[in-house]
């Protein structure tokens, strides 16, 4: 279920109309959506039901606290990046030991405290992090328990910059020498080796990829878990969310719409691979960011003025790329609707950002409700990698967060104080000297 949708003319975020919204909290706002997280959630949940599973959220992908603590609500366990992110989990009251620790470059400290933290599995990408986290553990007098990602060198036939599961990527270990790498890590006294990891990807929106990468490893891991008795495989993230239109085309809900374009939902997923693993009898972890909260979260943005040049119509909004930066970087599409419908014949537009770069833009040459300056905006399917990303290029102020659960709305996050943005600089004690002009 999709839960940003029309009453009358009123864009909705479950109980709560967004126009109001935005008048009352400003804007760029991100507004996100209860239900939406913990339906995904579910949806994922149950087409796993068959297998002993566990969901580890990936919290790169929106680590906002009120979002985490839904997920954790809701039996989720976490996919961190870094010291970070599993200090976020912990503020946000979930369990360390519901954590795997991913990352290519864990670094000394950080394996330190998330060994402190118990967590329950390390995904090692190298040879050198194998003894690096040995040696912390020998340090800390613990057993760390850990897991190897395979790089099953498969294309997951996505975007360039979110393909991980090749031998061009930086990820993993390649699928020929991870034998010899378990090997070594069982004589390493400090490691516990609990499982067996791979990641192919982002965004993918077919269950071909993911089962060939798991076809791919099914012998390696069967060898593996009979000479370690490992405890868990697993199958990464990556599961991809319908951005198309879903609103403008009148379709009410995601899974509709993914039917209808013959996407993968949970339970084609889960219909594809869960009986290549049942037979393995380990655990299974999934760790999706995107499909838990992509939809689940909207930017409001303010038109502040229409220009047409020659050629273009320009609808310049207070949103821009360091709020979201996923149409610049990714040139990826986010559906466009004002918070009030508009009728009338549409009109093509570039929405743009205030941001000094042509690559401030969030959509280019899109049929559009003719708008003016006030009226609001809302890019959809924004809750993944939206404000995880943001900045403060431009020294603009990160935006507000509100969490909607049926008719309530609570602020997750206010709006930064520009002056924030520079609290941690100085004009160095020299610079304020008089100037002995030379
Ligand atoms: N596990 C690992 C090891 C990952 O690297 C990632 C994402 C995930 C899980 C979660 O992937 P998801 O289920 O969200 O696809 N900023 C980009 C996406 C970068 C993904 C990075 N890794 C975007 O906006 O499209």
């Amino acid at each position: 279920m999709h839960d940003f949708y029309f009453a009358g003319n009123q864009l909705c975020c479950e109980g709560v109309a967004l126009a109001p919204l935005a008048r009352k909290f400003g804007t760029p706002l991100y507004v996100y959506s209860q239900h939406t997280l913990t339906d995904h959630f579910q949806k994922l949940d149950r087409a796993l039901a068959p297998v002993d599973h566990r969901i580890c959220y990936a919290v790169k992908a929106n680590a906002n606290l009120s979002v985490l603590r839904v997920l954790a609500n809701a039996g989720s366990g976490f996919d961190i990046v870094s010291a970070g992110e599993l200090r976020r989990v912990l503020a946000a009251g979930g369990d360390p030991q519901q954590c795997v620790f991913a990352g290519v470059g864990k670094t000394e400290k950080e394996i330190e405290f998330a060994l402190r933290q118990s967590v329950y599995s390390f995904h090692v990408e190298s040879e050198p992090e194998l003894l690096r986290i040995n040696r912390v553990a020998a340090r800390l007098k613990k057993l760390a328990p850990v897991a190897v990602r395979v790089n099953p060198n498969v294309a997951a036939k996505t975007h360039a910059k979110i393909t991980t599961g090749t031998y061009e990527n930086k990820f993993g270990i390649a699928v020929e020498q991870v034998a010899g790498v378990y090997a070594r890590a069982a004589k390493l006294k400090n490691l516990r080796l609990r499982g067996v990891q791979m990641h192919i990807g982002s965004q993918i929106t077919d269950a071909a990829p993911f089962a060939l990468a798991v076809q791919k490893l099914l012998p390696l891991v069967q060898r593996l878990k009979a000479m370690y008795a490992l405890e868990y495989f697993s199958l990464g993230g990556g599961l991809g969310i319908v951005y198309d239109p879903m609103l403008a085309s009148g379709q009410a809900s995601w899974w509709q719409t993914a039917a209808s374009k013959n996407l993968m939902t949970p339970a084609s997923y889960a219909a594809r691979l869960l009986p290549l693993v049942q037979p393995l009898g380990l655990k299974i972890l999934v760790e999706p960011g995107r499909f838990i909260c992509g939809n689940a979260g909207a930017l409001l943005t303010r038109v502040e003025f229409v220009k047409r040049t020659g050629k273009k119509n320009f609808v310049i909004v207070d949103a821009a790329m360091n709020d979201l930066i996923r149409p610049a970087f990714y040139d990826a599409h986010h559906e466009i609707v004002p918070l009030v419908k508009k009728g009338g014949a549409k009109l093509k537009s570039d929405v743009v950002g205030p941001i000094c770069e042509s690559g401030d833009y969030f959509c280019k040459d899109r049929p559009l409700p003719k708008v003016g300056a006030g009226d609001c905006l809302a890019l959809l399917s924004a809750g993944a990698y939206g404000f995880v990303m943001a900045s403060n290029y431009n020294a603009r102020p990160l935006a507000a967060e509100i969490l909607v659960n049926g008719r309530k709305y609570a602020v997750a996050r206010t709006r930064q104080p520009v002056e924030e943005i520079w609290a941690g600089e100085q004009v160095v004690a020299w610079l304020k000297e008089p100037c002995a002009h030379s």
